[in-house]
């Protein structure tokens, strides 16, 4: 039987986290990239033949997407290193579930395989933990709908469960405006586009990351490339199979980026990803006094990767806004964490998507920094916070949000006393070794 809400509930440890002298720092490799791996995972599992995928971010969300296209069908085996092989079904080959797709606490997972359900000939159910039922997902049904996939949810189509009733595996060209920047959304439209009858075209807010358009374009040459302003997507015959190393992710880099800065000490990333739509937290860090150094020294399926190096200075404010925030949808939790130490005001503005994350994230913060007897002044969509503040330490509790759980362990390292942090595991969702890591960087947890 499967266990529809582990995450949220696994909330019994609690840890303190500081460091003290001489901070967090040294060099170091992040986890797999969370979004790359879901796509390696899903991209293999339409192909036509066996793909490979090195250094896949095994736990959390991605684990999600690979039960869930087992439950489909998928054949992935495992080889010692954890290099896994997927048999494609080819791109209207995925096979009727017997029970429901559980995504767990993955919005991507649920997003993104909605795209590749959508229309097929087969019925499935799809529903995810407390948080993920909670998070919207009519801006998936509604463009899909209009392909002409029949999708049925819960609350008139707008929440999980989502049920997909059989197609003929074929939709119509979509055209659609995105009016959020959301690559899980994006990435849906693309995924289904390819089996469409004809070209679609996506326009909107198309500035999100670009790992989906990214492995299917310049990775396996498909049809899909931004013309005139839009996404522009040509039906494929088939996904060719693919080798790729998975780089580490940028987004789990920061949170140590981030404690390196409020701790003084120099930090080396190595393997990372170097995606160019995942960097503009690395073009604040430089805004707020760092130095900044990244080189790159591959790419696998279109996606660079190398070595980030930065040197803190003295910390002080940035002002972030609305065009940048896509670029660093998941560092915002950080910056407010920055915003605390940094001389100066940090505000942050235009990230009311924010709001839909795990947890409601821009309120997670203004609660994350009061636990420490510190302020964030709330925005409707983002926040202002007035810096440095002598924080006293105290409890974090991040509702089970591996995002809030990390920045606040980060914060632990500019304080005296540290921050405990309840529900620690949650981290695992992204990042599985946070707490290892954050000791071989020279913190302690305790
Ligand atoms: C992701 C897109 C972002 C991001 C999430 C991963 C992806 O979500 O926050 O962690 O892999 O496509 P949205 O598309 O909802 O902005």
């Amino acid at each position: 039987m499967t266990e529809l809400y582990p995450i949220a509930r696994l909330s019994a440890m609690e840890a303190t986290f500081h460091a003290r002298n001489p901070g967090l720092g040294g060099a170091y490799a992040p986890p797999a990239d969370k979004s790359i791996t879901h796509r390696s995972l899903l991209l293999a599992a339409v192909a036509g033949g066996t793909s490979v995928v090195r250094q896949a971010l095994a736990t959390g969300d991605c684990r999600s997407t690979r039960s869930c296209l087992e439950r489909l069908g998928i054949l992935i085996g495992e080889a010692a290193d954890g290099t896994l092989s997927i048999r494609g079904a080819g791109l209207r080959g995925l096979a009727e579930p017997a029970g429901v797709l559980d995504a767990g606490n993955s919005g991507t997972t649920m997003r993104l395989l909605s795209g590749m359900l959508a229309g097929l000939p087969l019925f499935a159910v799809m529903t995810g933990d407390a948080s993920l039922a909670g998070r919207p997902m009519a801006r998936v049904v509604e463009p899909l709908r209009a392909m002409g996939a029949r999708i049925e949810a819960r609350a008139r189509g707008t929440l999980a469960p989502l049920c997909f009733l059989p197609g003929t595996g074929s939709l119509r060209p979509l055209s659609w405006d995105l009016p959020m920047a959301s690559a899980q959304v994006k990435g849906a439209l693309i995924l289904a586009a390819l089996r469409a009858e004809g070209p679609s075209l996506i326009g909107g807010r198309i500035g999100s990351r670009d790992h989906t358009e990214r492995m299917l374009g310049a990775g396996l040459g498909l049809g899909v490339r931004v013309e005139g302003g839009r996404l522009r997507v040509e039906p494929a015959r088939a996904v060719p199979s693919f080798e790729i190393l998975v780089p580490g992710d940028v987004s789990s880099a920061a949170f140590f980026i981030a404690g390196s800065l409020v701790s003084g000490r120099e930090i080396v990333v190595r393997d990372c990803g170097l995606n160019p739509t995942r960097l503009a937290f690395l073009d604040v860090v430089r805004r707020m006094g760092a130095r900044v150094d990244t080189s790159e020294e591959g790419s696998s399926l279109g996606e660079p990767w190398g070595t980030v190096r930065v040197s803190p200075g003295r910390l002080r404010a940035a002002s972030v806004g609305p065009d940048e925030v896509p670029g660093l949808i998941d560092e915002v939790p950080l910056l407010a964490v920055l915003g605390l130490f940094a001389e100066g005001l940090t505000e942050v503005r235009g990230a009311d998507e924010l709001r839909h994350k795990e947890s409601d994230r821009l309120a997670a913060v203004i609660r994350l920094a009061a636990a420490l007897g510190g302020r964030i002044e709330p925005l409707a969509d983002g926040f202002r916070v007035e810096g440095p503040q002598r924080l006293a330490g105290g409890t974090v509790d991040p509702a089970g949000d591996h995002r809030i759980a990390m920045a606040a362990a980060i914060a632990g390292a500019g304080t005296e006393t540290g921050v405990r942090v309840t529900g620690i595991e949650c981290a695992k969702v992204s990042y599985p070794e946070f707490v290892r890591d954050f000791q071989s960087l020279g913190g302690t947890v305790a």
